[in-house]
Parts: structure tokens; sequence; C-alpha cells
């Protein structure tokens, strides 16, 4: 039996709630090259695996909490003020009640991402991690870091590497609680390590990666050989990253990246996040790789693609994926 969400995190904070005052914060998105995916613990999202990924400096969620002054929680998502049953606004409340606890102030959460739809990334890892940071500013708990990185993986697992930038690990851990399943920075810089976003397929995705994880570690019997690669892969890449090594890197990401994607599609029912245009860009990645070019490819639970290169070779991708939004890593990297 799991320990319940609010169990946990009462256990980190003061005996009571006190009234909030104004608070925001701001999160970045990430991208993975060593995937999440399955949960050994559906209540707390801890992983079966851990996982590595680079944070996108200012692409993410900025987030604002104040009390509210209409006497009711209201949520703001890009400035629209959200039906309190919508799945966002629900969302973002059921998660802010774990804090609020018997405390009776109503609030107003403001969320704005600064991430273009153009580039379809989803956008639950920077939400709940900059939902996370405010919530701590707003009561005033000065929690540690790597606290608040357990929190926000119990909004969104993906979360608890959108509290920190660069490269970050988020560490499977063994507790029950689940409060040593938090992320870290890794220490390495990589100065002209590129992430470019290819969006090649547009529309809401129909199975979101919770209950696609869900379904594969349930029936795909691929999956039995994932926790593994996984691991494998976490301890190569982390190797990599330290040497600067991007065929190392992108080599083990791509693998690493389609080797989920193996397992979903042997899930039953099957599930597949490629379209046409994502098979199409594939080919025309590694036609680029065949010609010289270290460009590498990840994807989530999506048709989109991610590419990793350097930025000494930003001008051949550029020309080969004249679509593609380049994203600018800042901290670390400067
Ligand atoms: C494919 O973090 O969105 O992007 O914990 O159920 O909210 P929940 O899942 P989520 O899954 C992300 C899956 C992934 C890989 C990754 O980011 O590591």
């Amino acid at each position: 039996m799991s320990i319940s969400k609010k169990d946990v995190i009462a256990n980190y904070l003061p005996k009571r709630t006190e009234a909030g005052l104004k608070a925001e914060a701001f999160a970045p998105s990430n991208i993975a090259l060593c995937k999440y995916w399955g949960k050994r613990d559906v209540e707390l999202n801890l992983p079966i695996n851990g996982s590595l990924s680079i944070s996108l400096g200012e692409l993410g969620s900025h987030t604002s909490i104040n009390e509210s002054d209409t006497g009711e929680d209201q949520v703001y998502l890009n400035d629209e003020l959200l039906e309190p049953d919508s799945k966002f606004a629900s969302k973002v409340i059921r998660f802010i009640e774990l804090f609020r606890r018997d405390l009776d102030q109503p609030i107003t959460v403001r969320t704005v991402n600064n991430i273009p739809t153009a580039a379809g990334l989803a956008s639950s890892a920077s939400g709940f991690a900059a939902l996370t940071l405010a919530v701590n500013d707003f009561y005033r708990f000065g929690l540690k870091k790597e606290h608040l990185s357990a929190f926000a993986r119990m909004g969104s697992g993906s979360a608890s590497r959108s509290i920190y930038q660069g490269f970050v690990e988020w560490h499977l851990g063994v507790r029950t609680d689940g409060m040593d399943s938090c992320a870290e920075p890794l220490a390495a810089q990589w100065p002209g390590f590129r992430i470019g976003l290819l969006k090649v397929a547009t529309g809401e995705k129909k199975i979101d990666s919770r209950s696609g994880m869900q379904r594969t570690v349930e029936s795909a019997p691929l999956y039995n050989s994932w926790p593994k690669q996984a691991a494998n892969d976490l301890r190569v890449i982390k190797e990599a990253i330290k040497n600067r090594d991007l065929e190392l890197l992108g080599q083990t990401a791509e693998q690493n990246a389609l080797s989920m994607h193996a397992t979903m599609i042997g899930s039953w029912p099957p599930l597949l996040y490629w379209q046409p245009e994502s098979v199409a860009a594939m080919h025309r990645l590694w036609e680029l790789r065949a010609s010289g070019v270290q460009v590498y490819l990840t994807m989530d639970a999506g048709p989109n693609l991610k590419l990793i290169f350097h930025s000494e070779s930003e001008a051949q991708v550029r020309d080969a994926f004249p679509e593609l939004m380049d994203v600018d890593i800042v901290a670390p990297f400067g």
C-alpha cells in the first residue's frame, strides 16, 4: 500500500499553514536524454528507472499566487480565467490543497507558458515545478530544493527535473515515502550544446504520458528489458556529458528514446505516437547524419522530434531543417 501524497508532504511542512503572501516563480521546460517511462508507485509518481534531462533555459512556465479578491479559488492559464472544474484548474487546485491543508484562504493562480505552441512541447513539467516553487514562497515554507523537487514530482514525474537548469538527473530513490526520488543538477558545463525543436504535427495527443506509460507497464512484454537498458543508458549518458562526447551522448539518447517507443508500440492496444511526418523527419535526420553531420534525435510521448547537436553543426542542421526552432540553453552554459 502506498503512502498518500498528503501524508508524505505533511511530514515536511510546519504544523499549520499560515496565510500566504504574494509569490512568483519560474521553472524551465526539460527534454529527457534518458527517459522516465513507468511508475513503481502511481500515487507518488515514483519511477521504475532513473532519468536525465537538459533544461531549456528561459523556455518554461511563470506562475504567480495571490490571495483571491473574489473569495473563490481562481486559475488563469495564459491570461485566460479557467472554469473551476476544467482539467487544468482542478489539477492545480488539488495540488495546492496538499499544502494549504485546512487554511481558509482562497487564492488566484496565474500560469503563463512562454513555450511557443509551435514548439509542440508539453508544459506539465515546467508548470508543476513553477507551481511548487511559488507555493514554497507563498506560504513561506523555506523548503530545501531537493524536497521541492520531490513535491513537484508528485504533480508530474518529469517536473522533478524542472526545478533546476542545465543537465539534471532524477534519482530513482529507494525510500517508500519517495523523498529520495528527487532531481539533482550535474556540475557539468557544455558550451555549444544545442537542442532544436522540430514540430512535425499538430493536434492534441489522444493518450497522455501518464496513461501511456501505465498501459506499457501493464501490457508490453518488451517493457521487461526497459529498466535494465535505462539504467545502463543513464550511466553512459553521464559519462558522455562529463567527457563532452556528443557521438556517445547522441547515440545513447537516440537509442534510449526509440527503445522507449518500441515498448509503447509493443503494448496492447498498441501505442504509436508517431505520425507519417515524424518518420519522414527521422529519415531526413539519418540522411544528414550519414553525410557526416553529428545530429541525433529524441522523442517523447508525441509526434515531434527534438534534435541534439553542437553549435558547430548549426548551419548544416538549419539547412536540412529550416523549420527548426533552436533553443538557447542558458544557465549553466552562460
Ligand atoms: C516521455 O512526467 O508527463 O516525457 O509523471 O505521469 O505526469 P507523469 O508523466 P510525465 O512523463 C514524461 C514522459 C516522457 C519522458 C521524460 O520526460 O522523462
